[in-house]
This record gives structure tokens, C-alpha cells and sequence, in this order.
């Protein structure tokens, strides 16, 4: 496998030393193949909301596996999850399950410009929406880490289809918007960005482009695969009360397998194949087993106070974190929101990629490889969002506090 891996920022790249072989992981914790336990904030990149092996989502795939592992025909577990999510996300009045949420964006994207007729698309500097050839530009986390900002193999008259914008700048889509206007099919960003740290929308941006792609009869995407049923249970969308006109999903949907989702108003969703000619298929589309995951978490999540819970627990995380910041007279930016956050080595506010980039990526290092080898394992680059679960104790909120105050004091 190349660099041993099957996807670059697991080879440790960014941070140096040897990647790590995970052997099982259970509630907070990850264990290596050495019996080594560490405390995890990866989550998985952000599925692992309950925790890991949580047992509702055990017992649902072990139940489902007995009834076979795919059949390549409908099935009743997917009408429920595909019925759960459009409840909980209203502007997906009809939506297709993928297996991936770089299948979902590629999806939406190919719908967008089959809807409009149009081929350009608008995504913003840092965001990272999958590996689809037209999303490898300027495409965050990954990329950013190896200091690419995209990829070989994307043939020029496909990245050039792709028009970039800084994530907070809506000035510069409306300069864009108006030298390409009628030409544009969709704007995608994810909401609340989360490939080059977590990033908040400023006030006003995404009601801002709500309005340009209405004036402009482009479509605009929320790319909700990290912040679908991470921030409440559904969609951003409904926090800010901006509905786009397709969103896209993955991540916890699946409850840590793999599940993504691509949905929106039928108007639309009724281009794809069989009803429009719009197409999109996938062996393994709605597998049972992933189905049946994804069903198990979203019931917990649906429980009274879960994400209250997550948005307290993280908040004290937070706090310590800041306050061993001080004491270390390290200049650090912590962006939150809900149960996901990013350190930022920096010394002023980081709201786009640029202010991102501008943070010390030496210390994160530092950072990363103190905190791993005090048993607590990171997203192994300064580009990612940590994650808390809802299997992350007050006692290892404790304890993460002090290991960030002994590592930062240390660095
Ligand atoms: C916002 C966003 N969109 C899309 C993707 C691609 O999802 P996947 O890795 O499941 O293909 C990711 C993955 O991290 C993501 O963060």
C-alpha cells in the first residue's frame, strides 16, 4: 500500500514518527497492536459520535449480518434510515444512500449541473468535500498537510470547471458571481468547515450565498458530511435556518461503516436515474449491515440531552485546554463549535484557510506526538477537527487536561 496506508494523513506525514496499528477500540479508547490503550479524539474522522463498539450499534450489525451482507435489492432497514434522515433534515425531501461521503458529493455535483444544465462549480479555499477530480482544488486538510493544494491526474479542463473563493470572503463570490453568473451550477461548502481545522461561517456568509445562487439559479450545497447529526440531531442547516437546495451526508450516518447520503427538494432529486437522466448507481448502495449501523446511531442520538451533553463536556475540555495555553505563554486559537474543535497554534483569529495556514505547524507536532505518547491519540494533523464522543468520561476530560498542560508546558 502505498506509504503502508489507504488514505494519506493515517501515514503520520505532517507530525513524523511511525503511524500507529490499531488492534480493536471500545467506548473512548483505541488499543494498539502492542496493547498500548490511548484515549481517542480522531473518532474515526468523526463517525464515532456514540463512542466505539457502542453496544446498540454492535448488536444491530450482528443481528443484520446473520440475514447476509448484501443482496443488491431494496430492503425495508433502508427505507427507515432514508425516512429518519429526511425527518430529522427536512430539506432532503427525497435522498440516495452511497458508501461514502465522496460518493455523495461527486453525486450531488454531477445532479447540480445536470439540474441547471451548467458546468461550473464554486467551492471555497480549504474545504475538502472527498476525492472527486473536480473537489481536488485547494482542497484542505489532506492535501494542506502534504502542501499540495491538489492533484495530479485532474485534467485542467476539469479543476478549471472548479472556481475557488476564501471560505468568509463573500465579497469574492460576489465578484465571481458576477462575471460567471449564468454559467454557475452550484456553490458547495460545508457549513461549518472542518478540513483546515474547524473554521466557523462568518455572520451573514452562507444566508449571503443563499441569496446569490437564488438570484443566480445556481444550486447550493451543504456539504454536511462531518456536521450532519454531529451538531444537533440533523442537519446545520437547521441551526442557522439556511436551507440549501441539496446536502450532502456520511460520516454518522453510518454509525462508523460506510454510509453517505445525497438528498434535496424532489424537484430535483427527481432528475436522477430511474426518474431523470441523472445517473448515479452502487453495488453495495444501502448495504444492510451499514444500514443497520447507521439506524442503531441515529436512535441513540436521538435521545433527550445527547447533544447537550457533548457541547458541555467539550466546553470543559476547551476551557482546560485554553487555560494550560496561558500558563505555557503558548499562543493558541481554539475554534469550537458543538463537540468538535480545533487548536490552532496561532496568534490571531483564524476564520479562513490562510489564517489557518499561518499557525505553527512545528508546534502541533510537538503537541501531537507529547499527547500520543502520553496515551492520547489526535487527528495526526493541525488541519483536522477533534472529535469528543459520547463515551468520553469527565475523568478522561481530566486527564486530557492535565496531559495538554504537562505537553504544552513541555514544548
Ligand atoms: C466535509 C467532507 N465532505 C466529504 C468528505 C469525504 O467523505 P469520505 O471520506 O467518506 O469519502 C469528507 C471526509 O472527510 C468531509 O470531511
Amino acid at each position: 500500500m502505498p506509504a503502508g496506508v489507504n488514505s494519506p494523513v493515517r501515514a503520520f506525514g505532517a507530525v513524523g514518527g511511525e503511524p500507529v496499528l490499531i488492534a480493536r477500540a471500545k467506548g473512548a479508547h483505541l488499543w494498539d497492536v502492542d496493547g498500548n490503550r490511548y484515549l481517542d479524539y480522531m473518532g474515526s474522522w468523526g463517525p464515532m459520535i456514540l463512542g466505539h463498539a457502542h453496544p446498540a450499534v454492535v448488536k444491530a450489525v450482528k443481528t443484520a449480518v446473520e440475514r447476509g451482507t448484501s443482496y443488491g435489492a431494496s430492503t425495508e432497514a433502508e427505507i427507515e434510515l432514508a425516512g429518519t434522515i429526511r425527518k430529522a433534515i427536512p430539506s432532503m425531501e427525497m435522498l440516495r444512500l452511497v458508501s461514502s461521503g465522496t460518493e455523495a458529493v461527486m453525486s450531488a455535483l454531477r445532479l447540480a449541473r445536470g439540474y441547471t444544465g451548467r458546468d461550473l462549480i464554486l467551492k471555497f479555499n480549504g474545504c475538502y468535500h472527498g476525492h472527486a477530480d473536480s473537489m481536488l482544488v485547494k482542497a484542505g486538510s489532506g492535501a494542506a498537510t502534504f502542501g499540495i493544494s491538489g492533484s495530479a491526474g485532474v485534467p485542467a479542463d476539469v479543476a478549471g470547471k472548479t472556481l475557488i473563493a476564501e471560505y468568509n470572503d463573500f465579497d469574492a463570490v460576489r465578484t465571481i458571481f458576477a462575471r460567471h453568473d449564468d454559467k454557475i451550477a452550484a456553490v458547495i461548502v460545508e457549513p461549518v468547515a472542518g478540513n483546515m481545522g474547524v473554521v466557523f461561517p462568518a455572520s451573514g456568509f452562507l444566508e449571503g450565498l443563499r441569496k446569490l445562487c437564488d438570484s443566480s439559479g445556481a444550486l447550493l450545497i451543504f456539504d454536511e458530511v462531518i456536521t450532519g447529526f454531529r451538531l444537533r440531531y440533523g442537519g446545520y442547516q437547521d441551526i442557522i435556518s439556511v436551507r440549501p437546495d441539496l446536502t450532502t451526508l456520511g460520516k454518522i450516518i453510518g454509525g462508523g461503516l460506510p454510509v453517505g447520503a445525497y438528498g434535496g427538494s424532489k424537484e430535483i432529486m427527481q432528475q436522477v436515474a430511474p426518474l431523470g437522466p441523472v445517473y448515479q448507481a452502487g453495488t453495495l448502495s444501502g448495504n444492510p449491515l451499514a444500514v443497520a449501523a447507521g439506524l442503531a446511531a441515529l436512535r441513540q442520538l436521538a435521545k433527550k440531552g445527547v447533544y447537550e451533553k457533548l457541547e458541555k463536556k467539550t466546553r470543559r475540555l476547551i476551557s482546560g485546554i485554553r487555560g494550560a495555553g496561558l500558563k505555557a505563554e503558548l499562543p493558541l486559537r481554539i475554534n469550537q463549535v458543538g463537540s468538535m474543535f480545533t487548536v490552532f497554534f496561532a496568534d490571531s483569529e483564524v476564520m479562513d484557510f490562510p489564517s489557518a495556514a499561518r499557525a505553527d505547524m512545528d508546534v502541533f507536532s510537538a503537541y501531537f506526538q507529547g499527547m500520543l505518547a502520553k496515551g492520547i491519540y489526535l487527528p495526526p494533523s493541525g488541519y483536522e477537527a477533534n472529535f469528543v464522543s459520547l463515551a468520553h468520561s469527565e475523568a478522561d476530560i481530566d486527564k486530557t487536561v492535565g496531559t495538554v498542560a504537562k505537553v504544552l508546558d513541555s514544548i
